[in-house]
């Protein structure tokens, strides 16, 4: 097995990555942040990233490309078909796992990053406004128990893809010093609460989505409006095509204990207020 090390190992985490302008900032900024930060390993959401619903076998093959060691998912797994049949042949891509047991594909993955830590990273759909899936918690509790941190894993991320703050804040809490990082996923609007909980778990409600915000959640603005104005059958959904915000976290797991030793967000290019994580840039300027 890997060396030991007390490096810590570096996370990043990039949320729901929404259509053409998401995938575009991806491709032109992760491979350079891969190199400059060092970066151990990469989870990126994708469950937006086909044309803003569902993902391709092509798609996820140029996220891992770029630099991702993993891709998650959402509600939207199997927006695109395809995706039925390619996530049973890339264990890199996961989907809910507390979807039913006959779903295609896993919702929980072990992985090796950069320097040979262990990486168990676990994509779980919230209930609350969702659809009834199985527990969430209880879920989350089987996979825990079945990999635990600082045992059978260095690092442990849960991507809690749900719609409510509360169910994530609750699940964070449930599972704070079992696993290293639990980030939100799935509102597309990134929340300013990243920060470490009592027992040492990072934790951020949501992670924002990596897309065009002068949009509604990544789509174009006119048939969301209409659809809340007139209760009349309009045109599709079709995602917003300005320059993307590349959102998520930047997180420093120690090495021993895999819990969260520091934690930033991250929000790089188009209309949000810029975000980086200075503890890898201890040269740049004080802002
Ligand atoms: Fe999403
Ligand atoms: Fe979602």
């Amino acid at each position: 097995m890997s060396e030991p090390s007390s490096t810590p190992l570096r996370l990043l985490f990039i949320g729901d990555v929404v259509g053409r302008s998401g995938r575009a900032a991806l491709a032109e900024r992760l491979p350079g942040l891969r190199r400059a930060w060092a970066l151990d390993f990469v989870v990126i959401n994708g469950e937006n990233a086909a044309g803003g619903f569902g993902i391709t076998e092509a798609i996820c093959e140029e996220f891992l490309e770029a630099g991702a060691d993993c891709v998650t998912l959402g509600n939207h797994a199997f927006d695109q078909r395809e995706a039925l049949a390619y996530i049973d042949r890339q264990p890199r891509l996961l989907r809910p796992v507390n979807y039913p047991p006959a779903t295609p594909g896993r919702g929980a993955g072990l992985f090796v990053a950069a320097r040979g830590q262990r990486v168990l990273v676990v994509n779980v759909l919230g209930r609350v406004f969702m659809d009834q899936l199985d527990d969430p918690f209880a879920a989350i509790d089987r996979e825990l128990n079945a990999c635990r941190l600082g045992e059978a894993a260095d690092a442990i991320v849960i991507d809690m893809h749900a719609e409510t703050t509360s169910e994530k804040m609750a699940l964070a809490h449930f599972v704070d010093g079992r696993a290293s990082l639990i980030a939100g996923t799935h509102t597309h609007v990134p929340t300013a609460d990243a920060q470490i909980l009592e027992h040492g778990a990072g934790y951020i409600s949501d992670a924002g989505m990596t897309g065009d915000y002068d949009s509604v959640i990544g789509m174009q603005k006119a048939e969301p409006i209409r659809r809340f104005t007139r209760k009349t059958p309009g045109a599709r959904y079709e995602p917003a095509l300005g320059e993307a915000t590349l959102c998520g976290l930047a997180v420093e797991i120690d090495a021993s204990t895999g819990l969260t030793q520091k934690i930033a967000p991250l929000r790089l290019g188009g209309r949000l207020s810029q975000s980086r994580p200075d503890f890898w840039e201890p040269e740049a300027p004080a802002q």
